[in-house]
């Protein structure tokens, strides 16, 4: 049986015993507690509440699923026999319908049709809390199940999902020695102290990896020779590690399908779950000499039967400007990598903040001199530096008489702040004429901007000659004295993308954004993502010169002007 057959045939098997077949909700769920769905039961939190009501919204108490699905706790395992980051879950869920004995027959009479041997089962042991689920027990006997094994809070207990939600004792299935359905029996609701409370009706979640499930039917050793992986193992050049094969294999549907959701690479949430395995990928697939974009495209064909959705050009140009950037300090931050000593968490996030390493590839291709380095020191340092970062500007904002301080621009009177509104405008067009001059390898790093100056810092390779920094100073008194109106306009961040704009590699961005373009009907000078302010024309401006050009960090260029 192939995957889509498999699909098939649990949708249908469900259908036919009474459950609405749902669709797969986003990868983003709207849970704000949790930062990727990462099972069936996400978009049916409400329903075992009592919150929401299933029959008014399927015409029915019992619904079933194929949900994408998303662990980034796995991230460090994958490479190994079973462990994915993105993944199909098949479910079958029940809002007061059926319970213990419905989910456990209906389960058992799934493996049945497709000709599945259980080896055993396992069931919740008790502890002080929660008694022992001994009506699990009485059922798997009477359908002649006699390896039934009992298991603690650990192993036999679900949830919650994010910081709060319904949770309780799970009955795992197994088939060949591996876990390949899991059914949990939400009595209970876990509040966000970790107490449970009993719900006022039962529910039923269950979830089967489909990966793991084709695994076995398809009679192979791990999942990465069913039908789910072999095409794209297969294309990868054999001299590599089935390791590498299987990252860059897991990470290119990863890629594929978070995009195909909406996520954008950032340095912050899901956008950074995106950046750290696109990252991944870049570096796997560096050394295979293959084109980066044929793998997700032949994900992307792949899956698009059972994903309609997914479209090729919007995920081939969201990984096309995340592997742009990147590719610009790569190299250098590879360098540094292997001209570093033994590394810690502390150097690990200066190859980060510099290069962009993530920690999956300082981990990779630091070796030896990275086995001492954790995920958690990691993720540590990584919070301590958005902590200074955030308690930085509260500091700025803290009651010193500023009228503005946005973290780029900083005015104390209204005489400054014109000042810094022209400055900010002149940055624009030294940006705009840094891309023209030295072209788009440019990238905008950081800027700030008092009242006497404004500092642009860029990522490029090598001092500038005076030739190019008078070229740069020309490029933008000119735009000057062409006068040219300065026009916002508001727009959703994807339409902004598609104008061309620049955006700042750092910037998290809302779903609408504002657009500044400098230029006329004629002649865009400039277009770039911003919050303002600036001057209503160019000649506002004054004459721009610059004062000073040099090195900021590795692969980082510092211009400091004035006007
Ligand atoms: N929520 C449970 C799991 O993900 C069953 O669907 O394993």
């Amino acid at each position: 049986m192939d995957s889509s057959e498999i699909r098939k045939k649990f949708l249908e098997f469900f259908q036919k015993r009474g459950h609405k077949v749902v669709a797969s909700s986003s990868l983003i769920p709207d849970d704000p507690s949790v930062l990727l769905t990462t099972a069936g039961m996400q978009q049916f939190k409400k329903y075992y509440t009592g919150e929401a009501d299933p029959i008014k919204d399927f015409g029915s108490k019992n619904t079933a699923s194929i949900q994408k699905s998303f662990r980034t706790s796995d991230i460090d395992e994958v490479g190994d026999d079973s462990h994915l980051t993105f993944f199909e879950m098949l479910g079958n869920f029940s809002f007061g319908g059926y319970f213990k004995e419905g989910a456990i027959k209906h389960a058992y009479d799934f493996f049945q049709e497709v000709g599945l041997p259980i080896d055993f089962v396992t069931i919740f042991a008790g502890d002080k809390e929660v008694p022992p689920d001994t009506e699990s027990e009485k059922v798997w006997k009477e359908l002649g199940v006699t390896d039934i094994r009992k298991k603690g809070r650990e192993d036999n207990f679900w949830g919650p999902t994010g910081a709060e939600g319904p949770c309780g004792p799970t009955t795992e299935l197994y088939v060949q020695g591996v876990e390949i359905w899991n059914l949990v029996f939400n009595e209970y609701y876990c509040r966000a102290d970790k107490t449970l409370e009993k719900l006022k009706q039962n529910g039923v979640d269950t979830g089967m990896g489909l990966e793991r499930l084709a695994m076995v039917l398809q009679k192979k050793n791990n999942i990465f020779e069913t039908d789910l992986f072999e095409p794209f193992i297969k294309v990868l050049p054999p001299f590599l590690s089935d390791g590498t094969k299987r990252i860059i294999v897991d990470h290119a549907r990863a890629i594929v399908f978070l995009i195909a959701d909406g996520v954008l690479p950032s340095n912050k949430d899901a956008g950074y779950v995106l950046r750290r395995l696109a990252r991944r990928y870049i570096v796997r697939e560096r050394g295979t000499g293959q084109d980066y974009f044929t793998l997700l495209g032949k994900v992307t064909d792949c899956y698009k039967g059972a994903y309609p959705s997914l479209g090729r050009e919007e995920i081939f140009s969201v990984f096309k400007a995340e592997l742009d950037k990147f590719e610009k300090t790569l190299t250098l931050g590879i360098h540094a990598l292997e001209k570093a000593g033994l590394l810690d968490a502390v150097s690990a996030f200066r190859l980060y903040e510099s290069y962009g390493l993530p920690y999956e590839v300082i981990k990779d291709a630091g070796g030896e001199k990275a086995k001492n380095l954790t995920r958690e020191d990691f993720d540590l340092e990584f919070k301590k530096h958005q902590e200074i970062s955030r308690a930085g500007q509260e500091k700025k904002f803290g009651g010193h008489g500023l009228i503005l301080d946005n973290g780029e621009l900083k005015a104390a009177s209204a005489e400054e702040l014109e000042k810094v509104t022209r400055l900010h405008t002149a940055t624009h067009l030294l940006n705009a004429a840094l891309h023209r001059v030295l072209g788009d390898e440019v990238s905008q790093r950081g800027s700030d901007i008092t009242p006497e100056r404004t500092r642009f810092d860029f990522l490029f390779p090598r001092k500038l000659t005076d030739a190019e920094l008078k070229e740069t100073e020309r490029f933008v008194n000119e735009a000057i004295a062409k006068d040219y109106p300065v026009s916002v306009q508001e727009m959703p961040l994807e339409e902004a993308r598609k104008s061309g704009a620049m955006f700042f590699y750092k910037g998290k961005y809302p779903e609408r954004v504002k657009v500044y373009t400098i230029g006329n009907k004629k002649e865009v000078f400039s277009r770039e993502l911003c919050g303002g302010p600036h001057v209503k024309n160019t000649g506002e401006i004054g004459h721009f010169k610059i004062t000073k050009e040099e090195s900021s960090s590795a692969g980082v260029r510092r211009i400091r002007a004035v006007v």
